[in-house]
């Protein structure tokens, strides 16, 4: 019997991190969008690069933030061993300057997407919408239903990036434009800050596997990796 597409390709890119890997079910999945969305400085720019990183295949890289940086992409490369040019040119990076702009490069991806592609991440999907006190969530809807047509027809996975707004009704941080991003990405993963370098992540929603298990791991120069659980009797790391 000839192997499925899916089995040809691989189902799901690994993040690097043991522990985020089996909280998602062996990975990242092709033809799913995983939102990831946690306050600044929690790792969700080093995730996204780091699944690119470590799989085969191009990466689509729509860096609306300006976080992309290219000195700690060789960084984690040289650090895991890699070339980092070679890393680097795996990459194809847009800038979108608006949100109309990043319509159209979102769009464009319909036909840069080739089968040589294993990703595509939009980091974020909501900054431009955020600045520009949009509340067109129409427009977020088509972006993410584009989206959607690359993950299941492209057959790659789809990371898009969001931030978070403080709710001073339930005293939480809330991902923005919840409810429009809430309907289109199955799979959400949250990040928080849990002490210097450690990060920890929780899986709020995902298509099956249990909402809340939590998984920490830590920021350092090769990029995001797993932190071990205590176990006093060989004094592995604490967390
Ligand atoms: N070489 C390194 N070793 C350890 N930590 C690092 C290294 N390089 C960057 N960091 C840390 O990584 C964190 C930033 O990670 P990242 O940019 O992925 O976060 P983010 O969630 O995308 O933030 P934002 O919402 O601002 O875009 C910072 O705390 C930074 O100090
Ligand atoms: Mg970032």
């Amino acid at each position: 019997m000839r192997a499925s597409k899916y089995e040809a390709k691989g189902m799901t890119l690994t993040t690097g991190v043991k522990g985020l890997d089996e909280l998602l079910g062996g990975g990242v999945a092709r033809g799913v969008i995983l939102q990831v969305y946690g306050p600044f400085a929690t790792g969700k720019t080093t995730f996204a690069m780091q699944v690119g990183l470590l799989n085969e295949g191009k990466v689509a890289y729509v860096d609306t933030e300006g976080g992309f940086s290219p000195e700690r992409l060789k960084q984690m490369a040289e650090s895991r061993g890699l070339d980092p040019e070679k890393a680097l040119s795996k990459f194809i990076i847009f800038e979108p300057m608006d949100l109309n702009e990043q319509r159209r490069i979102i769009s464009k991806l319909k036909t840069v997407v080739s089968d040589k592609f294993s990703l595509v991440v939009v980091d974020s999907l909501t900054a431009h919408y955020r600045a520009e006190g949009s509340r067109d969530h129409v427009e977020l809807a088509k972006q993410l239903q584009v989206l959607q047509w690359l993950a299941r027809k492209k057959n790659v996975a789809v990371i898009v990036v969001n931030q978070v707004y403080y709710d001073s009704n339930t005293n939480t941080l809330r991902p923005i434009a919840e409810h429009t991003l809430g309907y289109r990405t199955k799979d959400i993963l949250r990040f928080e800050k849990f002490r210097v370098g450690v990060r920890l992540a929780v899986l709020e929603r995902h298509r099956f596997r249990p909402e809340g298990g939590i998984v920490y791991f830590k920021i350092t120069d090769k990029g995001i990796e797993d932190v071990l659980k205590a176990k006093p009797e060989n004094g592995e790391e604490n967390i």
